[in-house]
C-alpha cells in the first residue's frame, strides 16, 4: 500500500495541502468537476503546468479509422474518441513583468480543497514572483449541477506587502496543445486540433467560441461572461480570434486592494443545430445563469448537494479513510451521472480521457446499482440513452447475423467501437446487464410507465439477441457457446455461468414483461408463441457445475486447464495483459477480474450458501484483479461468506483506488465503476442489503473496523435509514408509507419516524482463502 498520502483526511472534503508537479495529472482527475454533461479537469487556472488538459463535453467525439493489420468481417471500421473542447477554465496572471507560473519563483504556500457538500474546489495559494513580489491567489471553481451548462471560476488576487499591477487573461482556448499518450492501450488516443472555427465574438466582457469537429461534425459553442471588481482605474478590453477569445483586466493593486473576476462558461453542442442558433443557445443560457450571479449559483449548488447527501450519505465510524473515500466516490458518481440525461455515462465519467472516453458495462453494472437507490432519475436517463441507441445495436446485430439487438462493449454515440473481437466484442453479456439494470430499476421504483416505454424494448430486444445467439442441443439443453464474460482472460468460451444466468434472468424478464403489457408488446412484435421460447431457454439453459469439485465452472470446461503459473509470475508482471500474451492467458485458469463470484452477488438465488463459501475458495487463489472492477465484488462475496477481514481489505482497495492511485493510470481519470463499487462493498456487503421482490432485506456483519455504518437510500418512494453497529441494527422509515424489510431473515414492519432495533448475530469470521502470489490485497 501507498505510504505517502497526497490528501488530508477529513470527512467532507478532499485537501491537497501542497503541490506536488510529480502527481499533477492525478490530482487533475481527484479534482475534476462534472455534472455528467460539462466535465472540467482540475487543471490549474493558469492553465500550465498541466498533465492533461481536459473540457469534456458529453457525446461530443471524434471519428478516426481503426487500423486492422488483418480486416475481418463485422469488425468496427472506425472508432469515436472523447475530444478537448475549447477550454474555458483558463485564467492567466500577470504580476508585474511575470507569468504567475508556479514552476518559476517561490511558491509559499499552495492548497486546493475540494467541498463535497459545496459542490465546489477551492484553491488558496501565496506566491513570490522570480523578481520578489509576493501575492496570494484564491480561485473557487464548480460545474454546476442546478444549470447544465454552466460552469464558474471565481478568482481573486491580492498583493502582500507592495503595489503590484496586474493583467489577468481571461480565455477561452480551442485546440490546445495536449501531451503525447502514452504507451498503455488502454489510455486514449489524443486526437490533435480536432475542432474546425466556424465563429469568434469578443465584446465588452463577453466571449463566444463556436466550433466544428472535423469528421463527426459536431458544432461546439462555448461563451463567456465576467463580472470584474477591482480598484477604481482597473481596466478591460476583449479581442477573439479563430481559437482564442480573451478577455483582459489590467490593474494596480495596493497591499489590502484585490482584483476579482467572476467568470461564468456556457457550452453547448449539436449535431443538427445550427451555428446562430448553437450561438443564441449558449448566449441564453448566460444571461440565465448570470441573472442570479456567482452567489446564486453557489447556493443552487450546496442546496443540490444536501439534498443527495440527505438521501445517499453512507457513514463510516472508526476509519476515517474510508469514511471521506466512500462519500469521494459518491461524489463523483452523482457527478458522472447526475445530468447525464439521455448520453451515456462513460467509464471515467468526465474526469479524463482514459478509454478514449467511452461507456461499458460498468454503467450498467456497478454505477447504476447505487443511483437506482440515491438518483434514480439519472437511472431512467441513462437506460433512455441505451434504449436511443437500439437502432444502431438492432443495425449491429443484424451485421452478426442475430436477432434483437447486440448492444456495444464500448461505445460513445451507440456503435460498436471495440476492435479486439475476443475480449471485447465477444462481452455479450453487457446486453443482459442492461436487462439487468432495467429490472433492478423498476423493482426498486415501481415505475411503470418506464416499464412499458423503455424498460420493455431494452428487455424484448436483448432477450431476441440471447434466443438467436444460444441452441438447443440434441437433448434440448440450451448453451451459449463463444463468448467472453467478465473475465477478459478467458475468451470466446462455451457457456460462461456469468452470461448464462444473466442471460436466463433476461430472457424471464422479457417474457413477463410481455405478459404485463400485452398491447405495448403487440406493438414489438412480441408474442405468447415468442415468449414461450424465451422461456424454454430459459429453463433449459446449461449452468457448467464440476461434481467432482461441487463448484461451478465459470465457464464450460474451465476447471480442467492448466493453472497459470502463479510462482513464477513477478509482482511486477502486472496486469499481465501487458506483460504475457493473450493466447496463453485464454487457456489457463487464471481470472482477471470476478466472474463467476459477480454471477454469485447478482444472481444471488442461483446459489446456496456453502457453494457460495466453496466456490469463492475455489475462484480467489486465481483471480488476480487486473481490472478495477474486481475488488468491490470480491467484497460483496467475502462478506456474505464470512471473510470479513478479506472483504474490507477488498472494500479499502476499491475505495482508495483513486485516492492512492492504486492503479497508477488515475491521471488518464477516474475509475468511475470501482468509486461506485466502494458503495455496493459497504452498503450490499457489509449491510448485506439485497432486494427481495417487494422489499430489501438486509443481513449486516461490520467488520472489525467499522464501530458503526449508516447509510440512507431510497425505495418505492420511500426514503430509509439504517444504521449497524456490532451489536445492533436500527431501521428508520425516515418519509413515505409503510414498509416491512428483512433482518437476517425476520421481518421487520416499519412506520414512518419510528426506528425500530434488533440484536445483530455475531458475524462469522473465518480465515479467507489464498490469493495469487503477489496479489493478496492491501491491509490497512
Ligand atoms: C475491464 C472491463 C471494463 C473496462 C472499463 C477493463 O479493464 O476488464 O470489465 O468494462 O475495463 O472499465
Amino acid at each position: 500500500m501507498i505510504t505517502h498520502r497526497s490528501y488530508a483526511v477529513e470527512p467532507w472534503t478532499v485537501r491537497e495541502t501542497e503541490l506536488s508537479l510529480d502527481v499533477l495529472a492525478q490530482s487533475e482527475s481527484v479534482f475534476a468537476l462534472s455534472n455528467g454533461h460539462v466535465g472540467w479537469r482540475g487543471n490549474l487556472d493558469e492553465g500550465e503546468p498541466h498533465g492533461l488538459p481536459g473540457s469534456y463535453l458529453n457525446g461530443v467525439y471524434e471519428v478516426h479509422p481503426l487500423p486492422y493489420a488483418e480486416a475481418g468481417y463485422g469488425y468496427p471500421e472506425s472508432g469515436q474518441t472523447v475530444i478537448n473542447i475549447t477550454n474555458g477554465k483558463v485564467l492567466r496572471l500577470l504580476v508585474d513583468d511575470e507569468p504567475f507560473d508556479l514552476r518559476y519563483g517561490r511558491l509559499v504556500s499552495h492548497e486546493r480543497v475540494l467541498d463535497l457538500r459545496g459542490g465546489v474546489m477551492e484553491r488558496t495559494c501565496e506566491w513570490i514572483s522570480p523578481a520578489g513580489t509576493r501575492i496570494r491567489v484564491r480561485s473557487t471553481r464548480m460545474v454546476s449541477l442546478s444549470q447544465r451548462s454552466i460552469g464558474a471560476i471565481a478568482y481573486e488576487v491580492e498583493p502582500v506587502d507592495c503595489s503590484v499591477r496586474v493583467v489577468i487573461q481571461s480565455e477561452l482556448v480551442a485546440n490546445e496543445q495536449l501531451p503525447q499518450a502514452n504507451g498503455d492501450p488502454r489510455a486514449a488516443m489524443a486526437l490533435q486540433a480536432p475542432l474546425e472555427p466556424e465563429e469568434d465574438f469578443a465584446s465588452g466582457n463577453r466571449l463566444r467560441l463556436v466550433h466544428r469537429t472535423r469528421r463527426s461534425g459536431l458544432r461546439v459553442a462555448v461563451a463567456a461572461d465576467h463580472v470584474v471588481t477591482g480598484p477604481e482605474r482597473t481596466t478591460t478590453g476583449s479581442e477573439s480570434h479563430p481559437d482564442l477569445a480573451r478577455l483582459t483586466v489590467a490593474s494596480v493593486l495596493e497591499p489590502g486592494q484585490k482584483l476579482r473576476v467572476e467568470k461564468l462558461v456556457a457550452h453547448g453542442w449539436s449535431g443538427t443545430r445550427s451555428r446562430p442558433a448553437m450561438s443564441d443557445q449558449v448566449d441564453a443560457a448566460l444571461a440565465a445563469a448570470a441573472h442570479g450571479g456567482w452567489t446564486a449559483l453557489a447556493e443552487e449548488q450546496r442546496a443540490y448537494l444536501e439534498d443527495f447527501w440527505a438521501r445517499a450519505d453512507v457513514e463510516v465510524d472508526g476509519d476515517e479513510e474510508i469514511q471521506q473515500a466512500v462519500r469521494f466516490a459518491l461524489f463523483h458518481v452523482l457527478q458522472a451521472g447526475a445530468r447525464a440525461e439521455e448520453r451515456a455515462i462513460p467509464a471515467k465519467g468526465l474526469t479524463g480521457s482514459g478509454y478514449d472516453g467511452h461507456a461499458f458495462w460498468d454503467t450498467e453494472m456497478f454505477v447504476l446499482p447505487l443511483l437506482t437507490y440515491t438518483s434514480p432519475n439519472a437511472v431512467a436517463e441513462a437506460l433512455r440513452w441505451r434504449q436511443n441507441t437500439l437502432p444502431a445495436a438492432r443495425e449491429r446485430a443484424a451485421q452478426l447475423g442475430l436477432h434483437g439487438a447486440a448492444f456495444p462493449w464500448r461505445t460513445i454515440e451507440g456503435e460498436e467501437g471495440s476492435a479486439y473481437w475476443p475480449a471485447g466484442t465477444a462481452a455479450f453479456h453487457v446486453n443482459a446487464d442492461i436487462a439487468h439494470a432495467v429490472v433492478r430499476y423498476v423493482a426498486a421504483t415501481g415505475d411503470t410507465d418506464f416499464e412499458r416505454d423503455t424498460g420493455m424494448e431494452l428487455l424484448v430486444e436483448t432477450a431476441r439477441l440471447w434466443r438467436s445467439l444460444g441452441h438447443h442441443d440434441h437433448r434440448g439443453t440450451f448453451h451459449i457457446d463463444g463468448v467472453t464474460g467478465p473475465d477478459e482472460y478467458s475468451a470466446i468460451a462455451d457457456d460462461n455461468t456469468y452470461t448464462n444466468l444473466m442471460a436466463r434472468a433476461n430472457l424471464r424478464a422479457a417474457a413477463d414483461v410481455v405478459e404485463r403489457h400485452p398491447k405495448e408488446a403487440e406493438r414489438l412484435g412480441a408474442d405468447d408463441e415468442e415468449s414461450a421460447a424465451w422461456r424454454d431457454a430459459a429453463e433449459s439453459m446449461n449452468i457448467p457445475y464440476n461434481a467432482e469439485l461441487r463448484v461451478h465452472e465459470q465457464s464450460a470446461g474451465f476447471t480442467r486447464y492448466q493453472r497459470w503459473d502463479f510462482t513464477s509470475t513477478r509482482a511486477d508482471q502486472y496486469p499481465l495483459m501487458l506483460h504475457f500474451p493473450y493466447f496463453d492467458l485464454y487457456r489457463k485458469q487464471v481470472i482477471k477480474q470476478a466472474d463467476l463470484v459477480l454471477a454469485m452477488y447478482t444472481c444471488g438465488s442461483e446459489f446456496d450458501e456453502e457453494h457460495i463459501a466453496r466456490n469463492f475458495a475455489y475462484y480467489e487463489p486465481l483471480t488476480v484483479r487486473d481490472s478495477s472492477l474486481s475488488a468491490a465484488v470480491q467484497a460483496v462475496i467475502a462478506a456474505q461468506a464470512g471473510f470479513l477481514r478479506l472483504a474490507y481489505d477488498y472494500a479499502s482497495e476499491a475505495a482508495l483506488m483513486d485516492l492512492e492511485d492504486l492503479e497508477h493510470n488515475t491521471r488518464d481519470g477516474l475509475h468511475i465503476a470501482s468509486l461506485a463499487g466502494t458503495w455496493m462493498a459497504l452498503v450490499v456487503g457489509f449491510g448485506g442489503t439485497r432486494r427481495a421482490r417487494d422489499t430489501l432485506e438486509f443481513a449486516p456483519r461490520l467488520p472489525e473496523r467499522f464501530s458503526r455504518l449508516a447509510f440512507t437510500m431510497l425505495f418505492r418512494d420511500r426514503r430509509l435509514r439504517v444504521e449497524f453497529t456490532q451489536e445492533t441494527a436500527t431501521y428508520t422509515l425516515l418519509s413515505g408509507p409503510s414498509l416491512t424489510v428483512r433482518h437476517h431473515g425476520e421481518a421487520v414492519p416499519l412506520q414512518p419516524g419510528t426506528p425500530v432495533t434488533r440484536p445483530v448475530p455475531q458475524p462469522r469470521h473465518l480465515p479467507a482463502p489464498d490469493q495469487p502470489l503477489h496479489r493478496r490485497p492491501g491491509a490497512r
